[in-house]
């Protein structure tokens, strides 16, 4: 595995790749890979020539100084992961190789950014366009990859593919779980013991909700999900929507949950911020 830390190396093993007739793949991370990172890694591997994994903690993304400082950097044991997983290059930049003067760029996202985390994180996705734009102009990858987990995010990226005329396939990869339920998330190991134990009651309640759905309204399952949350030790639900797994808008809060929309839910669970979603 070739580890580079800059983009006109990256641009350069890229382009040699290309030459000789690979197709690309992409796996953009922040790094603190787990089991849900590897299995994009997999598919990548399985569907491309030449798999490149980015691992940058992108700042401008982050709306919460806090959030960004305590986000957990392994970058020894990523490579490990990477290099077991066959990538081919693990791009591991710098802020000021990436950022060599501020991103100024403000992205027309529209309505599907405007809610839920677009809503409740001002200027997270605009972070999210900046980085992943800036790694689709340098590697141009035949297909990218992104887990469902952030369902939004894979929504908002679409997006700006579309407003930017990016040429690849988006790839959107199943949500990986512990054996709990718990979604993998790199934020998990800043769970404590007791938030820990806590937390798989996330992906419980939402698998309730299915059954619950087939006899109740949008508004009463989105209200089923919260208090059950809520009632589970200091679980502090801060929305859950279920909106149209395409748009991201709202849906009719009096029709039944159906085929087509789903469910996302945020939930601090000892001050750690938990993100989850369920398709009806
Ligand atoms: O999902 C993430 O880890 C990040 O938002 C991404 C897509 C790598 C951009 O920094």
């Amino acid at each position: 595995m070739n580890v580079i830390r800059t983009v006109k190396e990256l641009r350069q093993a890229v382009a040699e790749a290309k030459a000789a007739g690979m197709k690309v793949g992409l796996v953009p991370t922040m790094g603190a890979l787990h089991a849900g990172h590897v299995s994009l890694i997999d598919r990548a591997r399985r569907e491309c020539d030449f798999v490149v994994v980015s691992d940058f903690v992108n700042p401008t993304q982050f709306n919460n100084q806090q959030d960004l400082l305590t986000y957990p950097r392994t970058e020894e044991a990523d490579c490990e992961k990477m290099e077991r997983a066959g990538v081919d290059v693990a791009f591991i930049p710098t802020v000021e190789e990436i950022y060599p003067e501020p991103d100024t760029r403000q992205f027309d996202l529209g309505p599907v950014a405007e809610v839920m985390e677009g809503a409740m994180r001002p200027g997270h996705f605009n972070g999210v366009a900046q980085i992943v734009s800036k790694l689709f102009a340098i590697v141009e990858p035949d297909k990218a990859y992104f887990g469902e987990k952030d369902f939004q995010q894979i929504a908002v990226i679409r997006r700006m593919v579309e407003l930017e005329g990016f040429s690849l396939e988006i790839v959107d990869c199943p949500i990986m779980r512990e054996p709990d339920g718990l979604a993998m998330s790199s934020r998990n190991v800043r769970l404590d013991a007791e938030h820990r134990a806590l937390a798989p009651a996330i992906n419980r309640v939402l698998r309730e909700s299915l059954d619950y759905a087939k006899k109740h309204t949008v508004a009463e399952t989105e209200r089923f999900v919260t208090d059950k949350i809520n009632s589970t030790g200091d679980l502090e639900t801060e929305y859950y929507r279920i909106v149209d797994a395409l748009t991201m808008q709202p849906v009719d809060p009096q029709a039944k949950p159906a085929k087509g929309m789903v469910g996302c839910v945020t939930v601090y669970c000892g001050g750690v911020r938990l993100i989850d979603n369920i398709k009806y």
